[in-house]
């Protein structure tokens, strides 16, 4: 069994994107990124901070607001006019989920889609779904194929189950791995809570992407000897035994499904790094494009 060792992977792109942020920053544009967070949710907190303080060590500029979480829909959205008319400003990022009287969709659809490091815009969706070479393809989906492509798990022609069928991940997920080229030409299954016999499709997989939100979701059973297995799921759970009384689990039960896989993510240290490595890459892309430099 193999752990594809997504920190370092994640690693090596910071130090590409580092080359791309100081190249840019020589010919006087320097990459921008607004976060945005509306509520005191911890773990929304502590990415909106490892998003900020990513941004400082790869020298980009940095704006990290942090709103109440009675703020209004129409505030968030003057907010979102404010960054996407700030010319230091690149990428745009809302953190999600938003409190519940926010409407998500109304406030994504108004950033500018060129500063939609996110791919959340309908257009953004719209582009990843036609396959255009200029789309913003969301950060963790990218990231989940880009560390396919770097541990040499082949997707051409192997059979892909995503389990999950979320915005953020499952759809995007599906439509980069049926697109043809290089961590695509493969054949996707999206599976979910509500598929028939989810374990015996799960099985089925040459590649199994677990992003359904449920800690230690999927079992032995779930796992085909021989299997890769993609972890998405980043859940706290509670653990008598660590001295913060929780510690950290992904949507896949570790101990049970790795002896059975030729390769697998751990979480933490596996697809996470690569979210926050994407974004920073899709922010210097929103960079150079804004600047008509690609
Ligand atoms: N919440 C969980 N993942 C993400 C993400 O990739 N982007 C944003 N904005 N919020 C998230």
């Amino acid at each position: 069994m193999k752990l594809i060792d997504g920190k370092a992977i994640a690693r090596k792109i910071q130090e590409e994107t580092r080359a791309s942020v100081e190249a840019l920053k020589a010919v006087g544009h320097t990459p921008g990124l607004a976060v945005v967070l509306v509520g005191a949710d911890p773990a929304s907190q502590a990415y909106v901070r490892s998003k900020d303080k990513m941004c400082q060590e790869l020298g980009m500029f940095s704006i990290k607001r942090e709103l109440p979480a009675d703020t209004s829909q129409e505030a968030l959205i003057e907010l979102v006019r404010e960054l996407n008319a700030d010319p230091r400003v690149h990428g745009i990022l809302i953190q999600s989920p938003p409190p519940a009287h926010i409407n998500e969709r109304a406030v994504v659809e108004a950033i500018d889609p060129r500063k939609d490091v996110d791919g959340f815009h309908p257009i953004n969706v719209a582009k990843v779904a036609l396959g255009d070479a200029d789309a913003f393809v969301p950060c963790t989906p990218l990231g989940c194929q880009r560390l396919l492509v770097e541990s040499g798990v082949e997707t051409a022609g192997a059979h892909v189950v995503v389990l999950g069928r979320s915005m953020i991940v499952g759809k995007p997920m599906a439509l980069l791995l049926m697109q043809k080229g290089l961590g695509g030409d493969a054949t996707v299954t999206v599976a979910h809570s509500r598929t028939r016999d989810l374990a015996a499709v799960c099985r089925s997989a040459d590649i199994l992407i677990a992003a359904i939100g449920r800690a230690e979701f999927v079992k032995a059973d779930f796992v085909k000897e021989g299997a890769v297995v993609i972890d998405v799921g980043i859940n706290r759970v509670a653990d008598p035994t660590s001295p913060k009384g929780s510690k950290l689990v992904g949507d896949v039960a570790f101990d049970e499904v790795a002896p059975k896989c030729a390769a697998i993510t751990p979480v933490p240290g596996g697809v996470g790094p690569m979210t926050i490595a994407m974004l920073m890459h899709n922010t210097v892309l929103a960079c150079r494009r804004l600047n008509s430099m690609s």
